[in-house]
């Protein structure tokens, strides 16, 4: 039996060239286990959601609703399952960590370290994220390697040796005009706040707009130096480091 490496090294060049759908299609079919996206409801996911929801593929969706998630963020998963009449489900942090934390740390302790804001990202993302992952062989993403020079060091397929699965970001070469130009073509729902300066949106607290020349993701922990700019739902310390 080839090893992880070996098959990852295989996937990636037997899907180098597929388009979206045939991509998502052949993953269905090589793969007997559980697919998954993980959708933010940005507009990657959304391209995403919509080649799998059109072409009725077997692939579940959810999304991790961290309780401080913009308004305009609701309406999109509301308009999503509404245009497509499927379903997207929805995981929430563990109440009693997220209680607890507000009590002792309080509401807004996100800006008071990047250790108190990793602990919240790791209250109300990434121990939801693993929940919603267990017994999945293959995760789909919507990264892009224009989004953050981490980002732009990624594979199509990698190996998540933490989760022990298979990762799939089948959107890592394409430009943000590729996605725009998918979302208009085929009237794709969207986040209305990306008409008002916010290319990346995330929770609330965490996100503003950006202005002229910033790159798309200065508007995410902008508090924050460039290197602490990920959650943790796909770079951890090790490999950042790494
Ligand atoms: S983040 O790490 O900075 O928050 P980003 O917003 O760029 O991530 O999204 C990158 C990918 O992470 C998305 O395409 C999606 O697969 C996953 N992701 C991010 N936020 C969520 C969320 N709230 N729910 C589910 N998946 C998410
Ligand atoms: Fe908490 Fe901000 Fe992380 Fe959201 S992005 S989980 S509000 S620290």
């Amino acid at each position: 039996m080839s090893s992880n490496r070996e098959k990852i090294a295989e996937l990636n060049e037997s899907f180098a060239t597929l388009e979206l759908p045939d991509a998502l299609s052949k993953l269905r079919e090589l793969f007997s286990g559980k697919v998954t996206l993980s959708s933010s409801l940005g507009p990657e996911d959304q391209v995403i959601t919509d080649s799998i929801f059109c072409n009725d593929l077997d692939i579940d969706i959810f999304t991790l609703d961290t309780g401080r998630l913009f308004a305009e963020s609701y309406d999109v998963l509301d308009k999503t399952v509404r245009k497509y009449e499927q379903n997207i489900q929805v995981y929430y942090p563990n109440t009693d960590a997220i209680e607890d934390y507000v009590f002792k740390k309080g509401i807004n302790a996100i800006y008071d370290s990047t250790n108190l804001r990793k602990e919240c990202c790791f209250i109300r993302k990434i121990e939801p994220l693993n929940r919603a992952l267990e017994g999945v062989e293959v995760w789909i993403t919507g990264l892009r390697g224009g989004q953050s020079n981490y980002r732009s060091n990624m594979n199509l397929f990698e190996w998540d040796e933490e989760r022990n699965l298979i990762k799939f970001n089948p959107l890592l070469t394409w430009s943000t005009e590729d996605i725009w130009h998918y979302i208009n073509i085929y009237e794709v729902p969207y986040n209305e706040l990306h008409k008002k300066g916010f290319p990346s949106i995330g929770c609330q607290p965490c996100t503003r707009a950006i202005g002229l020349h910033e790159n798309e993701r200065a508007g995410r922990w902008w508090w924050e130096e460039e290197d602490k700019k990920e959650c943790g739902l796909h770079a951890t310390e090790k490999q950042k480091s790494a």
